[in-house]
């Protein structure tokens, strides 16, 4: 584009040029023409003065007069004037001898002719010359011709000096043109090169390169652009690669709960087959098949559940909710555990109705009792508390164990998560229970979160919004 802008202004520039020097030459060689006219009627006209005033023929002392008057006026004038008598020989010259015919030329016939004659030719000298012939007079008799005559040098070395300036003038311009051109496209096309460089480094897997923009208003605007789409490319990658962590380390952690159980009850049947074991010891290793089953029963059941809550697409089956029904359920339906555990369990307070699943929010408080009277010693309480809270309703689940190890907490609610490993299997279970109830709480648009109670013992606080109709929401 800037080539083709280049080479239009030289174009121009020339063509210009060349118009303006043509037009200068014709005017030139116009006047030129005019002057010569003008020099000849003069002369025509003295000629007639001093030669014609007694009859047709030049005489030898009107010749001499005629001659001298030329002389005279040789050194002002800047052409060479001769007249010329009725048959076109040289009578007078200011600038040469006479005798010479130019009865043959064009210019000086037609003036013979009573007409006006002018021409241009190349002189002996090899200049171009202009001349102008006009007839003189007297009365309707042509008896001479005024001739006058000029080189076109000066006019041409006068051209020819505007010629080179001219040149010199459209050279500087195209320089400067020119190196107007490379700076603009410079500045233009640096920005996008730069910007080709970050891409390609983007595509090649570096997902920190970015663009400065730089230069117009567009390309900086492009890169602006290209930023924006490399932070959200980045921030999907990483999404992606978290994902497939994520994924992986979830196929790992079930595998090994698998493998507990599985190992515990290939165990027990080979023992079983060997035969040679006392009926006692028998009934033993059956109730731990049957005890590993179960786990691993629980365990499917779990992960389904998990699996239902965060992949559903569409919505929880959503009900009013007494909050504290549910967990009078809840604890009603732990009542054989949490007496076999020797642990009292308490729901005081009351709340305004939620919006939400009821069954689901009773596993909720399930799982949280069966951590708590875990938990909590022989003898000990657990206590369920229910309250109206600032954007909502409130559920606490207060034990009396031993507390959360502080650098547990934030991992309380991660699937496979187990804060005591030596408590691990035999007492607990896969360590599913809080991830689900993180799962439930969030499908309810909730919070839940873990704390230490000053007085020793853990609060678990389940928050969900108030009742009101954009409850639907995740
Ligand atoms: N009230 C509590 N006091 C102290 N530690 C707790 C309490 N609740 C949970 N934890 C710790 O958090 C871990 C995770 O609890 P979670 O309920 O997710 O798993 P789990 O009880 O081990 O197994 P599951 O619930 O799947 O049977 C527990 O293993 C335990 O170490
Ligand atoms: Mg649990």
């Amino acid at each position: 584009m800037l080539v083709a802008l280049l080479a239009a202004a030289l174009v121009s520039a020339v063509g210009l040029s060349a118009y303006f020097l043509h037009e200068l030459e014709s005017f030139a060689l116009r006047k030129l023409e005019e002057r010569l006219h003008t020099q000849a009627r003069l002369t025509a006209a003295l000629v007639s003065e001093i030669a014609l005033a007694d009859d047709a023929r030049f005489d030898a002392s009107e010749t001499a007069a005629i001659q001298r008057a030329l002389d005279d006026a040789a050194p002002y004038a800047a052409s060479r004037m001769r007249v010329l008598d009725a048959d076109g020989v040289v009578i007078a010259d200011s600038g040469g001898a006479p005798g010479t015919s130019y009865a043959e030329r064009p210019e000086v016939r037609e003036a013979l002719e009573g007409g006006y004659g002018a021409a241009t030719r190349v002189t002996e000298r090899g200049r171009v010359a202009l001349y102008v012939a006009v007839p003189i007079k007297r009365g309707d008799e042509v008896v001479g011709v005024s001739y006058a005559s000029s080189t076109t040098f000066s006019i041409m070395s006068l051209l020819s000096d505007y010629r080179t300036r001219l040149a010199l003038v459209v050279a500087a311009f195209a320089a400067l043109t020119f190196a107007l051109a490379e700076l603009l496209s410079r500045w233009l096309s640096q920005p996008l090169r730069d910007l080709a460089t970050v891409a390609s480094r983007f595509a090649g897997g570096d997902h920190s390169a970015r663009a400065v923009p730089r230069g117009s208003v567009e390309t900086r605007a492009l890169a602006q652009a290209f930023n924006a789409m490399a932070d959200e490319v980045e921030r999907a990658i990483g999404e992606l690669k978290e994902e497939e962590r994520r994924k992986s380390r979830f196929v790992s952690d079930v595998s090994h709960e698998l493998r507990t159980p599985l190992t515990a009850i290939r165990g027990a049947a080979e023992t079983l087959l060997d035969g040679d074991v006392s009926e006692e010891d028998e009934r033993q290793f059956l109730a731990s098949i049957v005890r590993e089953a179960d786990r691993l029963t629980r365990l499917a059941n779990d992960l389904l559940t998990l699996q239902r809550i965060e992949g559903a697409t569409g919505e929880l089956p959503l009900g009013r909710v007494p909050l504290r029904e549910v967990a009078e359920r809840a604890v009603e339906a732990l009542q054989p555990l949490t007496e076999a555990r020797g642990v009292r369990v308490v729901v005081t307070g009351d709340a305004p109705i939620v919006l939400g699943d009821a069954d689901r929010l009773q596993q909720v408080v399930a799982n949280l009792l069966d951590n708590a009277t875990r938990v909590t010693p022989e003898g000990g309480t657990v206590e369920v508390r229910i309250a109206a809270s600032d954007e909502g309703v409130s559920l606490q689940v207060l034990d009396e164990g031993p507390g959360i190890p502080k650098e547990a907490l934030p991992h309380l609610f991660e699937r496979f998560f187990r804060a005591q490993v030596s408590r691990d299997r035999s007492t607990g279970g896969a360590g599913l229970g809080l991830a689900i109830v993180a799962a439930i709480v969030r499908a309810h648009a909730g919070t839940v979160e873990a704390a230490n109670r000053p007085e020793g013992g853990s609060v678990f606080t389940v928050r969900l919004p108030a009742l009101s109709l954009d409850r639907r929401e995740r």
